[in-house]
């Protein structure tokens, strides 16, 4: 039962309207009450977890050192990750980063904005001169990252409190991204429990659609390419695909990690996800793509290349008509179905809910079965599903692949 300091207030999207000049209107009272109270609570440099179409956010208004201040202590973040800035309009963007001569925001940009914002794309953009935004957002790089969610809570939340709002994903650090109210009610839940001066109002707006974070895109650091620094919501293909059609088919998109490495890169905290273990549960990940001729000595395999033994519990994330359940069978206790082998769309929504369910169960160790089309997990959303598999087992090492 939700405890006096954190309050999860229930929200419709689907009472949110916009109209063509972005003035919001919200037709259920309730939710109008919910989100009114919210957007005062971050004019008032308070915390507020809020839906977006890829995670769950934390957010707190961006221009308040103190406010920034406090997402970093309840996340437990270390202070070195720069953070997203949400906005809801472009009028906003102009209002807080205005297009600077000196500094020419890209042609890629207009194109990009057109065809994701508002949506799950993020941009950087250097750091405006007399910059308004808290130091502590930035943590001491020349760009700030910017994104436009869709999600109706959010936009209205956002144009409400009328400033843009910082805000990570809303786990306590490390842990997978929440993507519905009640996975940010248990992570703030266990690391706030005995500090009954903590308080968290949490906006509940459904499931997250995507359920990926976004993706994010650098298109200032160097000329004529886009560098995909975090696969998300939005593939890279999708990304050269907006380019080509907007006549912009010479910028390269290079994606991090795939099409160049940077030593010096992945010493800084400017290469998202690098530094740090992300999106794990407690017990142990292992990424496994198992075909139709499996042979049956497979959990023996999996078990002595954990090190692990047959009689603790196995949690299977596993795919519809999936061969690993079958070979299972006997030691699984537990699983959780990712969807048809051929929907990438639904294995990212279902992931981290995944995740966080089999380490509710109690499981020892997690297997997430990838399928065996190599198409879906390398290109699209589906290369952002298995990047996320991949950090959750703590790296590539921790995927195996079996065949007779
Ligand atoms: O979908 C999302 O992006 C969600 C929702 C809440 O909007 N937010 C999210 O934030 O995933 P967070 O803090 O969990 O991840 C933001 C990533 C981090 O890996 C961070 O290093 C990177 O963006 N980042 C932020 N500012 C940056 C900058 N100026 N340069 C490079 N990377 C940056
Ligand atoms: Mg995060």
């Amino acid at each position: 039962m939700p405890t006096n300091h954190l309050n999860i207030r229930r929200c419709l999207p689907e009472s949110i309207h916009f109209s063509s000049d972005g003035t919001c209107s919200i037709q259920d009272a309730d939710t109008n009450q919910a989100i009114e109270e919210a957007a005062a609570l971050l004019r008032a440099d308070k915390l507020v977890a809020f839906p977006t179409e890829t995670v769950y956010g934390l957010g707190a208004s961006a221009l308040s050192s103190a406010a920034v201040q406090s997402i970093y202590s309840a996340k437990g973040r270390p202070s070195d990750n720069p953070l997203i800035i949400h906005i809801h309009s472009l009028s906003m963007l102009e209002r807080y980063i205005p297009p600077n001569l000196s500094q020419p925001v890209p042609a890629a940009y207009q194109a990009l904005i057109e065809a994701f914002w508002p949506g799950p794309l993020t941009l950087l953009y250097p750091l405006p001169n007399f910059s308004p935004f808290a130091s502590e957002v930035v943590a001491s790089l020349p760009t700030i990252a910017v994104r436009m969610p869709a999600h109706p809570v959010a936009r209205a939340l956002i144009q409400k409190a009328d400033r843009p709002i910082a805000a990570p994903s809303a786990n306590v650090s490390g842990r997978p991204s929440p993507t519905d109210a009640l996975h940010v009610y248990t992570d703030m839940l266990a690391k706030h429990q005995n500090d009954p001066d903590w308080h968290l109002t949490i906006l509940d707006g459904d499931q997250a659609d995507v359920g990926l974070e976004s993706t994010v895109v650098d298109g200032v650091s160097c000329e004529g390419e886009v560098r995909v620094l975090r696969l998300g919501g939005v593939g890279s293909d999708a990304i050269q695909d907006c380019l080509r059609a907007a006549g912009l088919g010479q910028v390269k998109v290079r994606v991090y990690g795939k099409d160049w490495q940077d030593q010096q890169l992945q010493a800084k905290p400017s290469t998202p996800g690098m530094k740090y273990r992300h999106y794990a549960p407690s017990c142990p990940v292992l990424c496994v793509q198992a075909d139709s001729s499996c042979s049956t000595s497979l959990m023996d395999s999996i078990a002595s290349s954990f090190q692990s033994s047959l009689s603790k519990k196995i949690g299977l994330l596993h795919l519809e008509t999936s061969h690993l359940e079958a070979l299972c069978q006997p030691c699984t206790t537990v699983s959780y179905s990712l969807g048809s082998a051929d929907q990438p769309a639904v294995h990212a929504a279902r992931l981290f809910d995944g995740l966080r369910n089999l380490e509710q169960q109690g499981v020892d160790l997690i297997l997430v079965e990838r399928p065996e089309d190599d198409f879906i997990w390398e290109s699209g959303i589906g290369s952002a599903v298995w990047e996320r598999v991949g950090k959750a087992g703590g790296g590539l090492k921790s995927s195996l692949r079996f065949r007779p």
